[in-house]
């Protein structure tokens, strides 16, 4: 390869705007992190866009929900990521949204592009409608039973018990999750994307893309199975891009999302004098293009992402890199557990570096699960970064700030050790460069024990005493200094900021990798400050008991029990019912005043198919009274009645009128 900078564009897949970052996204927005940072770090022109995937029904549904506009929810969330991926270091060059100007003027125009190759077209299809909430439902949003296992309760795609897949059609018992009622089939025009004509040009892509092994496997998979044409539209109501020339259809989330990664790009180029967008995405680029994501979207990525781009004349990815899922302990996140850790739990207790260098311990390139086991997390961290890492330059800083006045030696005295960190260069660069973290970790840690072996050889604390050694361990020292800092040069990608405290100690403005290769002699270091210190136990189980305190109870689908100390948390009192009237424009609703002994609350009820709201003034029921309101498109409800019965008319008020009284406590 030439020593000409490269231009690359890196991207990892957009967030959907609807739920607090956790656990699982950074393993994947880390390790996208730590290999830009190396291309930057190798003096490459290295751009990292991102940017809030904005669009689509649940992101419709929950702003409603929430009384709020789309627009609000996703602005709300995007601001979340940016701001916790920040304190994890996670460096973008532009964080951007899919619902954008350019995004919409860049979707328009492949579009258009699409259809006049005739790579688009039209054809009527039978979907399951909500006649109650008037529209179409999504596969996710009927449930019933499978038509294979007969288990019920499963969703419109797939079992999750027996891993058939379906059309919610097949479902037995076909529910509509939005409104509980029997969905009909109903037709509508739909545009589809002719897929099933890129096969030859998708093998091509293949061959040159350098894709990991199993996602070549799944690629082959999917070609011998028959590519099927894409539908790219969605009938209003839905939160998107409405198709030109169409009054009612929208493009399908799916195809505007992989497009944010050009539409962040060009909102960045539009502020940056001499970014030129053409330049990386045109069908004749020079510049590469990766997209880092999870093995879920590699359909999205290897398959349609590509045609799109090609049928529209642009450039396609020089790779995609998908990477596993995150498992906590061995098992699934869960948040009865405490192990579903949102990102901003994480950083209220450890330190942010702790988790990208742990992380960068595991990760590999291939689409294999990671681990992060708590116990392990702890052990490794305090060892290897702190017991071995910081522990070479705070043996040797001492004495140099003491007894040389902070100078560094003008030579080394081993310069044949020196080297073996120099040479590592190459070996650990190729290893970052193919996304072995894990094998650059261990190369780097190995050099670590041989550093310490060194100094503990030496003994520097032992020289100091004796006058005549004295040149002796300003030699040691820096040694011992600058293997500590060819590691540390390293290390920048995973743990920049201890990174740049070891810089400002080495009193350097700036690191370049090569910089590892060449020693610090002769210079003034500054004094040292502990770099790091141990985590402690107490502060894993701290974030564990928070992560277990923000569960609502409803959220607890991976567990069939919760604990008693969950049911503790809930405060179930005794409420008079003062007022009940109907809601307007809700049609199950009855909007409930209700007297809970020491103050009145509103809370809204599903109950007004079974009961007359006249007949339930003055009766009692059982009201969760600790419920954290929640904004409905009615207003807030503060709190929630318990009844029972499968719903309709048969829902049965628990209503304890025998001398129970407003404020009591049910136990
Ligand atoms: O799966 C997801 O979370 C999607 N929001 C990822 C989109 S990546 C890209 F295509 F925008
Ligand atoms: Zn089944």
């Amino acid at each position: 390869m030439s020593d000409s900078p490269r231009k690359i564009l890196v991207t990892s897949a957009l967030p959907y705007a609807n739920g607090s970052p956790h656990m699982g996204h950074l393993v994947e927005y880390i390790q996208t992190d730590i290999w830009v940072r190396f291309q930057k770090l190798r003096g490459h022109d290295c751009i990292y866009v991102c940017a809030s995937d904005a669009h689509g029904t649940p992101i419709m549904l929950k702003a409603r929900e929430l009384g709020i506009t789309p627009e609000e929810l996703t602005a709300g969330y995007s601001a979340e990521f940016v701001n916790d991926f920040a304190d994890f270091g996670v460096e973008f060059d532009n964080y951007h949204t899919t619902h954008s100007p350019e995004n919409e003027e860049i979707v328009g125009q492949m579009y258009a592009a699409l259809r006049a190759s005739n790579d688009i077209y039209t054809r009527t299809i039978e979907q399951s409608y909500d006649e109650k909430e008037g529209m179409f439902l999504p596969d996710r949003f009927v449930k019933g039973t499978c038509p294979r296992c007969k288990s019920e309760d499963q969703y419109g795609d797939a079992c999750e018990v027996c891993g058939a897949t379906y059309a919610p059609e097949d479902l037995i018992d076909p529910v509509s999750v939005l409104s509980g009622t029997t969905p009909v089939k109903r037709e509508s025009e739909h545009y589809f994307f002719r897929l099933s004509e890129y096969e030859e040009r998708l093998r091509d892509w293949m061959k040159v893309a350098k894709l990991d092994r199993n996602v070549v496997a799944k690629l082959d998979e999917w070609f011998d199975a028959g590519l099927q044409d894409w539908d790219i539209s969605r009938d209003a109501p839905y939160f998107g891009f409405r198709i030109p020339g169409t009054d009612d259809k929208y493009f399908y989330v799916w195809l505007d999302a992989p497009v944010g990664y050009m539409a962040s790009f060009k909102h960045l180029c539009d502020r940056t004098d001499g970014l030129d967008f053409d330049a990386y995405w045109n069908a004749d680029s020079d510049a590469e293009v990766y997209h880092f994501i999870g093995k879920d979207i590699m359909y999205f990525h290897t398959l349609f992402w590509p045609a799109v781009l090609k049928g529209a004349g642009y450039r396609t990815p020089t790779s995609v890199y998908a990477h596993g899922f995150l498992t906590v302990n061995g098992q699934k996140m869960s948040k009865s557990r405490g192990t579903f850790i949102k990102a901003r739990t994480y950083l209220d207790n450890l330190n942010p570096e702790f988790l990208r260098y742990y992380y960068a311990a595991k990760l590999g390139p291939t689409i294999e699960d990671i681990d992060l086991n708590l116990e392990d997390f702890i052990a490794r961290v305090n060892s290897d970064l702190v017991g071995k890492l910081v522990n070479i330059a705070s043996r040797c800083a001492g004495f140099i700030s003491k007894r040389f006045d902070g100078e560094l030696a003008e030579v080394l005295p081993e310069p044949k050790l020196f080297a073996e960190f120099a040479d590592a260069s190459t070996a650990i660069a190729a290893h970052y460069e193919a996304r072995e973290y894990s094998k650059a970790m261990r190369l780097i840690m190995a050099l670590a024990d041989k550093a310490n072996r060194y100094i503990d050889e030496r003994k520097p604390w032992v020289m100091a005493k004796d006058e005549g050694a004295r040149p002796d361990v300003q030699l040691v020292c820096t040694q011992g200094i600058n293997m500590f800092r060819s590691l540390m040069v390293y290390l920048a990608p995973v743990i920049p900021g201890v990174a740049e405290s070891a810089r400002a100690f080495l009193n350097e403005s700036s690191w370049h990798w090569k910089d590892a290769g060449a020693p610090l002699l002769g210079s003034s270091i500054n004094k040292f400050k502990p770099l790091l210190t141990r985590v402690d136990p107490k502060q894993v189980e701290r974030m564990v008991e928070q992560s277990k305190e923000s569960t609502p109870v409803a959220d607890n689908q991976d567990d069939e029990f919760i604990s008693i100390d969950d049911f503790m948390k809930v405060d179930l009192r005794i409420a008079r019912i003062e007022k009940a009237e109907p809601v307007e424009g809700a049609d199950k609703l009855l909007a409930l005043t209700l007297d809970v002994g020491d103050d009145k609350r509103q809370v809204f009820a599903g109950i007004k198919a079974a009961y007359d709201p006249e007949t339930l003034v003055g009766r009692h029921v059982v009201v969760v009274a600790n419920l954290a309101p929640r904004k409905m498109r009615f207003g807030v409800s503060e709190g929630m009645v318990l009844a029972a019965g499968p719903g309709g008319e048969d829902i049965f008020l628990l209503s304890p009128d025998d001398g129970a009284k407003p404020g009591m406590r049910v136990k």
